[in-house]
């Protein structure tokens, strides 16, 4: 049964880009106001939380991943007391909010920053990772994951400043003891303000090594090959053992108050690292991000599964995710202009899976990406330097298609959006697939629903089947008092599957195809081209 102590643990997350979500006040931007005029369209969704990405102050150098002030709301997307509003609309509508913490850098504009590249006496000179070049050039061969190098000469530090993303991101200083209690205050300045979790950006970058030593090369290199980053281990940069004690601590914050929650995101997405971070004691769970490489292949999917289902990772909780504000959408990466067969498929399985499933907004949809063809036109930083070898985020991050009018009801016909809408919108938008039985977004609802209502779906054991096809995922989940058994179709044909033995004889609970109660008899099922099923026991 669902325990509703455990909210994380059996419910579903929807992540809200909020520059994209809904503009409330006509400038282009989705805002706080926005949100709160949807909440009703995500409680008829059925979601349990909403992580937003950041909406602290920021100077947009990586679109709020750079923060100038931790405590704080920025104007353009509302007030603390918009935001005040907003939690208590959402706990209204038993929604939980999630906000995302981005405590690895600052914004060159937060007022430490500010203090500390003032003098090397100022007090918060040791906020930041300083140090002098060597031999006239930068102080090791660490690169930026946003390219070039992770090091940027400050003309009026006179020193060069560490910055693992865009040189607007200056990386803080986990040792130093002052930092250190200043990110265990913005926990407790957050939880004591209602909000019931945390998504810990690139947490497992928190700590670099004490002596910046030059990281080996590697060959080789990662790709897109185009970056110094690619072409190094990354030893001394990333992963550094600190790291766990500090999780500890946070981890004894939120457990000090009442059914907190944090994810944390690590980078690159290693699996043993997440399950080890993940472990009890520490964070809640780690984003698990296979499925974003996957091919639309099960034998690809499956093989995440097992990693997960391992007698290993036993006690840790699984996330899953199709998509989010960093990666194409999971119906521009598998859908590839055709119909949404597949991404209905892609929906049971996401939402039939034991963890949490995290929907990026949109996606229930169908959401594709909008092209980006010209640099002139690129927001993204990571764009704007690589373009055409990289097209940067913009792709995923357009606005939230409400409906088929202009602006797609994002924003006021009037009003140029900061990114455009996809010109799809005219078709594929919420108002039309609520009114369509048979839409994605229908499919979600119901996939929703059925989670919570069958115990085996939400708090099942997972177990998988190999059905001797690299075509087909099929999977039981089970409780004492019931079985369900999961089969979905990645292939183009149709296929007979022999059901378990102690699935014979029982009955269809769903089907992404409809009126097929004839492909059923006790011992087989005819599974349709790109057909998921779920039986019940
Ligand atoms: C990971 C976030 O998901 C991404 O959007 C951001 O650019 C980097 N962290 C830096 O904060």
């Amino acid at each position: 049964m669902t325990n509703q102590n455990l909210w994380w643990k059996h419910g579903v997350v929807y992540q809200i880009y909020p520059r994209s979500f809904m503009d409330s006040n006509a400038d282009g931007i989705g805002d706080l106001e926005g949100i709160i005029s949807k909440l009703d369209y995500l409680q008829d969704l059925g979601i349990d939380a909403i992580w937003l990405s950041p909406i602290y102050p920021s100077p947009d150098a990586d679109f709020g991943y750079d923060v100038a002030d931790y405590r704080d709301i920025d104007p353009k997307f509302g007030t603390l007391e918009s935001f005040n509003r907003f939690q208590e609309e959402a706990h209204k509508r038993n929604i939980k909010v999630i906000m995302d913490l981005v405590l690895n850098h600052s914004s060159v504009e937060h007022n430490w920053f500010v203090e500390a590249r003032q003098s090397k006496d100022n007090p918060y000179r040791d906020y930041y990772i300083w140090a002098d070049g060597k031999n006239g050039k930068a102080p090791n061969n660490w690169g930026a994951i946003f390219g070039g190098s992770a090091w940027k000469w400050d003309e009026q530090a006179q020193q060069y400043y560490l910055h693992m993303f865009y040189e607007g991101q200056p990386d803080l200083n986990w040792r130093n003891p002052t930092l250190y209690q200043e990110m265990m205050d913005i926990f407790r300045f957050w939880c004591d303000r209602g909000v019931d979790g945390f998504r810990l950006d690139v947490f497992n970058l928190y700590y670099k090594d004490k002596d910046l030593r030059d990281n080996p090369r590697r060959f080789p290199p990662t790709p897109p090959f185009g970056r110094i980053y690619d072409w190094q281990d990354h030893k001394y940069d990333f992963d550094q053992p600190e790291m766990l004690p500090a999780l500890e601590d946070i981890r004894k914050i939120l457990d000090s108050y009442s059914d907190r929650y944090a994810i944390g995101e690590t980078y690159p997405e290693v699996a043993d690292t997440a399950a080890t971070y993940a472990a009890p004691g520490r964070l809640h769970a780690a984003f698990n991000f296979t499925f974003l490489h996957s091919a639309w292949k099960a034998t690809d999917f499956v093989k995440t599964i097992h990693y997960w289902e391992a007698p290993a990772h036993a006690d840790i909780q699984p996330t899953y995710v199709l998509g989010n504000h960093d990666v194409p959408r999971p119906a521009t990466r598998y859908a590839k202009g055709e119909e949404d067969a597949r991404m209905k498929v892609a929906a049971v399985m996401l939402l039939t899976l034991r963890g949490t499933p995290y929907i990026y907004y949109g996606d229930e949809i169908g959401q594709r990406d909008i092209p980006v063809r010209r640099r002139k036109d690129i927001q993204d930083p990571i764009g704007k330097r690589y373009f055409p070898f990289m097209v940067g985020r913009d792709g995923c991050r357009a606005p939230m298609q409400w409906d088929a009018s202009p602006n797609a009801g994002f924003a006021k016909a009037n009003v140029k959006p900061w990114l455009p809408v996809h010109k799809d919108h005219l078709e594929r938008n919420v108002e039309t697939q609520l009114a369509d039985p048979n839409s994605l977004l229908n499919q979600y609802k119901t996939l929703i629903k059925l989670r919570k209502d069958n115990p085996a779906l939400n708090a099942g054991n997972l177990s998988l089947f190999d059905l001797n096809t690299s075509d087909i995922l099929a999977f039981t989940r089970t409780t004492p008092e019931q079985t369900t058994f999961v089969c979905l179709n990645f292939s183009n044909k149709s296929h007979q599957i022999n059901l378990p033995e102690d699935m014979q004889a029982s009955t269809l609970l769903y089907s992404t195809h409809k009126n097929i109660q004839t492909q059923l008899d006790s011992t087989t099922y005819q599974l349709q081209a790109n057909e998921a099923i779920i039986l019940r026991k």
